[in-house]
């Protein structure tokens, strides 16, 4: 099994310096990253992937592409090269790390071949409720012989699929994405059922690839044209990882960052419509559109933030943001409550718990009430001065750094090496806009 790797730091601590300022990219988006490869492999001809997150979490999806027979190669600096082929059996288990989207979409592309696979991953994501994905799937057709019926590993024979009408309930694009991957290969309809619109980047590049789909008012459809033609994918900047640099700078005094292209997809950018209700001083400059995603370059100066109340109908949009949202709103003046983020409880910690224990060790009042998170903002710097534990989780661990950049002491975390999962580079990135991170000992 995969576990952090021993060259990166587990510990990183942060502490205030000056001011934020600068222009940087974030690393490429993950969600499309891992899309564009499998899309890749299950197309006719040589797909080009351009700036592809190198992040460890979409390394595994390509190095499981290669046990299914898929020859993924690098090119040239984040230029790589997928040429499709049916999927063999691949000859081991199929270690999906930490990564939930590779464990969920190459589960459904997988089943729509005649062969056998068996899926694993780390601790985290062998932890990660996987019914959601093996009922509708066994429902096509799939035979799917899991641990305790519901977690990896998991022993998946597919082929012969029928179709399905499912509904998405819990808002899960890697549920939605799983489907409609299983479905280019089945025999019927294919239909997913959202009463809650999740990110849409499968269906955007289904379209690019040639696929026949149509999108109506909560329906996704595949139509009859299912073959997927090679295509060449720009990847923009990854919002969910822009997101950390951002906030920082709206909680440093004196700090001004453009981050240069950044998808902003309506269903991926909740954070920054919850930002800007908050008071943020946040602009989209230069939008326009690339590989079929919007993108923009984004402006955060530092001012005064206030608490709000964040509608549970925005969760998909901003699924992944919460944590650092959790950061913003310890820092603006009065309270800050987050409706129904229940599925923060299954990701790759459980973030509520996470949240609720990091803050409270860095001196913010929070509180759980049911589906909701309750965080009482103090309008001023948070003391600061603690050693978080980040719970393998990444996200967590970016979040709690970006607290420490503008707390009354440092902060430490642990799973630092986690880090990498999705942003690679990331202290780095973070030094060269003057931020104070270092390692640090246990
Ligand atoms: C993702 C979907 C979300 C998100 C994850 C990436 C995707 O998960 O949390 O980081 O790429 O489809 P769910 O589909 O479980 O909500």
């Amino acid at each position: 099994m995969k576990d952090a790797t021993c060259s990166q730091p587990e510990y990183l601590s942060s502490r205030a310096g000056g001011a934020l300022r600068g222009e940087i990219e974030a690393p490429g988006d993950k969600s499309m990253s891992h899309r564009a490869l499998i899309l890749g492999g299950l197309a006719e001809g040589e797909t080009h992937i351009f700036n592809l997150l190198e992040g460890r979490d979409v390394l595994d999806t390509a190095g499981a592409l290669r046990a299914f027979g898929i020859e993924v190669d690098l090119d040239g600096p984040g230029h790589w090269r997928v040429t499709g082929a049916a999927w063999k059996s691949p000859p081991e288990p199929v270690d999906c790390g930490n990564s939930g989207t590779a464990a969920r979409l190459l589960i459904g592309a997988a089943s729509g071949f005649p062969i056998c696979a068996e899926f694993t991953g780390d601790a985290s994501l062998r932890k990660r409720p996987m019914d959601r994905l093996f009922a509708p799937l066994r429902s096509m057709g799939a035979r799917i012989d899991a641990r305790d019926g519901d977690r990896l590993p998991a022993r998946v024979e597919g082929g012969g699929l029928g179709g399905i009408h499912f509904l998405n309930a819990t808002a899960s694009a890697q549920v939605k994405s799983a489907i409609l991957l299983a479905g280019l290969r089945a025999d019927g309809e294919v239909e997913v059922k959202e009463p809650a619109r999740s990110r849409d980047h499968s269906e955007n590049m289904l379209r690019d690839f040639g696929c026949d789909l149509q999108v109506e008012e909560g329906s996704i459809r595949l139509g009859a044209k299912r073959k997927l033609k090679a295509a060449s994918v720009q990847i923009p900047g990854d919002p969910s990882s822009a997101a950390f640099p951002l906030v920082a700078a709206l909680i440093t005094p004196g700090s001004e960052l453009l981050v240069r292209s950044v998808m902003v997809n309506p269903l991926r950018a909740g954070l920054y419509t919850t930002l800007r209700e908050m008071g943020a001083d946040l602009a989209f400059e230069n939008r326009r559109s690339e590989s079929g995603e919007e993108i923009a370059d984004i402006r955060a100066r530092f001012g005064r933030l206030r608490g709000v109340e964040v509608p549970a109908s925005r969760a998909p949009s901003m699924i992944d943001e919460y944590p650092i949202l959790g950061v913003a709103a310890a820092y603006a003046e009065g309270r800050t409550v987050m409706r129904g983020i229940s599925e923060l409880r299954v990701k790759e910690s459980d973030r509520i718990a996470a949240m609720t224990a990091g803050l409270r060790a860095c001196g913010v009042a929070v509180h759980e009430e049911g589906e909701d998170l309750v965080i009482e903002g103090l309008g001023r710097a948070p003391a600061g001065g603690a050693i978080v534990a980040a719970q393998g989780d990444h996200r967590i661990a970016m979040s709690f750094l970006m607290l420490g950049l503008a707390s009354r002491a440092p902060v430490k975390v642990d799973s630092a090496a986690m880090i990498a999962t999705s942003f690679p580079g990331f202290a780095e990135l973070m030094h060269s806009i003057g931020a104070e991170i270092e390692d640090a000992a246990a």
